[in-house]
């Protein structure tokens, strides 16, 4: 794990973007693995920019997003279908059948879940993850817990988690209880991770400095990742 430090937000953003940009420009069949939060909004944004300056083509990528609230429709404003068509996807040449998120209103979430398993792996696994991290140490939606859960499936959100994403909604009442999230299995089977975390996750890079890997800090699993960088905003 290399722990790159920047000096403000938009560093992180342009240092995240570039990866990214290589990774396609590199392999423009890649099959990128997406996340949502403030985290990499800037990270979009540098990639939109480059691609409305010509410079990049994302005509034959495919991406997964990592997770989705239960019970948001895709057009609710605090789905992260919402908010990936908003912040990315409504800017860039993705083809549309090749956006893929867990679909929150599924009939059968555990069908659902095994299926974008399947989806995943039909697409030869993920080249690049794109990740940001909770407070809690939060991947995807992988709470602290007593054991890593693998595959992708139904979450129960922690209070703190719903706190925090709280400021989203009209009340915490509004915050949905359970997400779909890829595990950690499908996180870390991904060939390279790029982190962000603004200066606010300091305590939790912090945490990440000391070499322990436990499924009570679910980042730390990243220690065992043979190709992940986190680029992190130091104050
Ligand atoms: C949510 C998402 C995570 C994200 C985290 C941090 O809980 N499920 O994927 O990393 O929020 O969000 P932010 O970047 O806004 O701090």
């Amino acid at each position: 794990m290399r722990i790159i430090t920047v000096k403000d937000y938009d560093t992180m953003s342009a240092a995240a973007a570039k990866i990214i940009a290589e990774q396609v420009r590199t392999k423009p069949t890649s099959v990128l693995g997406f996340a949502t939060g403030s985290s990499p909004v800037g990270t979009y944004k540098q990639l939109v920019k480059m691609y409305k300056a010509k410079k990049l083509d994302f005509s034959q990528v495919t991406t997964f997003n990592l997770d989705e609230y239960c019970g948001l429709p895709k057009k609710h404003n605090q789905s992260y279908y919402y908010f990936m068509m908003e912040n990315f996807f409504n800017h860039v040449n993705v083809p549309k059948g090749n956006i893929f998120l867990p679909n929150g209103v599924a009939a059968d979430f555990k069908k659902e879940c095994e299926a974008y398993e399947k989806k995943i792996a039909g697409k030869g696994g993920i080249d690049l993850q794109l990740l940001g991290v909770g407070a809690n140490g939060h991947i995807g939606f992988n709470e602290p817990d007593s054991v890593f859960h693998n595959k992708t499936m139904q979450v129960n959100l922690t209070d703190s988690t719903i706190k925090a994403n709280a400021r989203f909604f009209e009340s915490m009442n509004d915050v949905p209880k359970t997400a779909l999230s890829m595990g950690i299995g499908t996180i870390m089977a991904a060939k390279k991770i790029v982190l962000v975390a603004g200066a606010e996750k300091a305590k939790a890079i912090k945490e990440l400095e000391k070499p322990i890997v436990s499924p009570q800090n679910p980042v730390s699993i990243l220690h065992y990742h043979p190709d992940c960088t986190i680029i992190f905003v130091k104050e």
